[in-house]
């Protein structure tokens, strides 16, 4: 698979066969991921994998306070997006729901759309990203070139990711489970396993705009 073919299949996976990603596999992908640039080449990145019970009890922790309502903490405001933002977010949510066929005044199937985020849409396995918290807030644009990297690389794996906030909207599940300290930030989650084909959400491309309409040309 070269590059262009890969960034042009990428998608994100919202549903995973039950496999278990083989730990060397994981640890190649992160190993070649790592060559994602950072600003003066600090790999300010840290990486937690998790897989297994330890995995399977962070999901049900998540979903345990998403049903009790609990607010989450991802350590910044969620954006309210507007505007042009605002229609593609929509945009792609219409496109989701259509594909699950969840009407609009279907609350509760809503709802437990929702919960699939917190249990890593059911992965067999994640990647946390998390900075040091000294290090924050400019290295947030080195983890997203991590992340789209380690994204990329997956693919040549046969393996499908998402990435998302939801996983780390409960910081503390993870704090306590997988032994992130308080002195790192989480900056974002990846699911990552082997694609469910049938998956009808795993069939949706989101849309794009054309370069014409986000791009300023001068001088060329
Ligand atoms: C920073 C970031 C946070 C995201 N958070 C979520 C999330 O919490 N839940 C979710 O289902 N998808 C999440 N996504 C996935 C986006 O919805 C998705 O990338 C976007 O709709 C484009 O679709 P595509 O990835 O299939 O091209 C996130 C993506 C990014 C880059």
């Amino acid at each position: 698979m070269d590059v262009i073919e890969a960034i042009r299949t990428r998608k994100s996976i919202r549903c995973y066969r039950p496999d278990p990603v083989p730990r060397e596999v994981l640890a190649e992908i992160l190993q070649i991921a790592s060559r994602a640039p950072s600003s003066m080449n600090t790999q300010p990145w840290e990486f937690t994998v998790i897989a297994g019970d330890v995995l399977e009890r962070i999901k049900q922790a998540n979903v345990d306070k998403f049903n009790a309502g609990e607010p989450g903490d991802l350590g910044w405001e969620i954006e309210r997006f507007k505007d042009k933002c605002r229609e593609r977010q929509v945009a792609v949510a219409i496109q989701l729901f259509k594909s699950m066929g969840i009407a609009r005044e279907e609350r509760e199937k809503r709802t437990d759309w929702e919960r699939r985020g917190f249990r890593y849409f059911d992965a067999p396995a994640a990647i946390i990203i998390s900075v040091d918290k000294e290090h924050l807030p400019r290295t947030q644009f080195d983890i997203g070139a991590v992340s789209q990297t380690i994204v990329l690389v997956a693919l040549k794996y046969g393996l499908g990711t998402c990435i998302h906030d939801q996983g780390i909207t409960y910081p503390d599940v993870l704090r306590e489970l997988a032994g992130i300290p308080e002195s790192k930030q989480m900056i974002i989650s990846l699911s990552i396993g082997y694609p469910d084909g049938d998956f009808p959400a795993n069939k949706v491309e989101s849309a794009r705009e054309p370069i014409d309409s986000i791009t300023t040309w001068r001088g060329v």
